[in-house]
């Protein structure tokens, strides 16, 4: 298969390429390299050590079983580029990763709001105008995010429901109910790519994905060379990944608020194995599909929990948890019941436990504690989601 993997340098883009690669498929890759450039302005690093882009895709290319190829340009801007390269490359599948996924980043101001949106959108926006001009039969794997739902009191379904007013009945888009501006660019993008499937005959799967945890994946075993990014600053560090950080540097696991809010999780190998999944199930040309794509649900506080006990069973200490005010504007204790029939369908089995994960991230990150010791002040969060300038305070019990 010939897959034009957008984001590539990118937590999930990396890893994704690395498995597609391993398994003989042709690989086109596009960055831009702006994930880097915001995580060291953020003041964090990669809590693993990874190669730069034009060097990590030299090693892939060495080890790999199809072809690898990369360009390093913007794909909000450079329309012209994107095009050249989908009637060139003439891709059968688009995974488009490329846009700002940081939430507390959107939120920070209104610059960061209009920047995130600037290259979220016109990013996504691009990459249809293309298709259509170019690539017009090529499966679209869009990345959505769960979060795009909110925290409805029913259940989350996968696509449309059956609604009726007034006698009359009609399979609707389920509500959106996104909680921060970069949310809000992944509503827009679902209503966009929804009008091309509908308008231009494109098809595309749109994956409501969970959070994502995790620093390898199999083909990055025993092969440090091609290790994928692990952020955990206030910006671009996801829950568990930020948390087995902490551990590590002896800082207390932050919890925003009293951590009972509850998010859906999956490990990154389960992330990629259902990128490559839901590839070799295309949608009909035309057809907008939807899917939920988790592991499991949990609250914060579980995580954490989760996370203490791995980290002492390794090392005999138990980190801390300091609950801070919670920066976000979300309920804390809410109903929370996402489906997820689709992709069992496709062939999708967990494959990791969540200790198990856990386990072997702290044991990969403790390796590198004197080098990130130097970063613990990217740790603490600093912005209120509500605009209030006042400092984030610890929350006593
Ligand atoms: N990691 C998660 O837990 C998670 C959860 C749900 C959804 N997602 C979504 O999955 C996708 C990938 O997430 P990730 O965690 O790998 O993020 P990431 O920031 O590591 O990857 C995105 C990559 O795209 C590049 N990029 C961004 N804008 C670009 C542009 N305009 N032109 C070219 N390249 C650009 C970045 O440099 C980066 O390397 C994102 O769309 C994100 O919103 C991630």
């Amino acid at each position: 298969m010939r897959a034009l993997i957008l984001g590539m340098d990118g937590y999930l883009g990396w890893s994704l390429a690395c498995a597609l690669s391993d398994r003989g498929h042709e690989i086109y890759g596009v960055d831009n390299g702006s994930r880097r450039r915001l995580v060291k302005e953020s003041g964090g690093t990669s809590a693993t050590k990874i190669l730069m882009y034009e060097d990590r895709v030299g090693e892939l290319r060495r080890l790999s079983k199809g072809g690898v190829y990369r360009e390093t340009f913007d794909i909000s801007h450079d329309f012209d580029c994107l095009s050249a390269i989908m009637k060139g490359f003439k891709p059968e599948v688009i995974y488009h990763l490329a846009q700002m996924p940081s939430a507390p980043f959107s939120m920070k101001d209104r610059k960061h709001c209009l920047w995130t949106h600037q290259n979220n959108l016109f990013s996504t926006l691009n990459v249809l105008y293309a298709m259509r001009d170019q690539s017009r039969t090529a499966h679209l794997i869009k990345i959505g995010t769960m979060g795009e739902f909110g925290q409805p009191n029913v259940p989350i379904p996968e696509g449309e429901v059956l609604v009726e007013i007034d006698g009359h009945r009609d399979m609707l888009p389920f509500p959106r109910a996104a909680g921060s501006w970069y949310h809000q660019t992944k509503v827009h993008d679902t209503h966009n790519i929804r009008m091309a499937c509908k308008i231009w005959g494109l098809r595309c799967t749109d994956v409501m994905q969970g959070v994502v945890y995790g620093n390898k994946i199999k083909e990055m075993y025993e092969k440090p060379e091609l290790n994928t990014r692990l952020d955990f600053d206030q910006y671009f560090g996801t829950v568990i990944n930020r948390f087995i950080v902490q551990a590590v540097l002896d800082h207390p696991l932050t919890i925003y608020g009293r951590g009972t809010q509850v998010r859906s999780i999956l490990p990154l190998q389960d992330s990629i194995n259902c990128l490559g999944l839901i590839a070799l199930s295309p949608p009909a040309p035309g057809m907008y599909r939807e899917l939920n794509q988790f592991q499991e649900y949990k609250s914060i506080s579980e995580m954490a929990h989760i996370v203490q006990e791995a980290y002492y069973e390794l090392t005999g200490s138990e980190p801390k948890v300091l609950h801070y005010e919670n920066p976000r504007q979300e309920k804390e204790e809410h109903f929370y019941k996402p489906m997820r029939e689709i992709l069992p369908t496709m062939g999708y089995a967990p494959s990791e436990r969540i200790e198990q994960v856990v386990r072997g991230m702290i044991a990969d990150v403790i390796e590198n504690k004197l080098f990130l010791s130097k970063y613990k002040k990217a740790i603490i969060p600093t912005a209120h989601w509500s605009g209030d300038k006042r400092a984030i305070q610890e929350l006593r019990n």
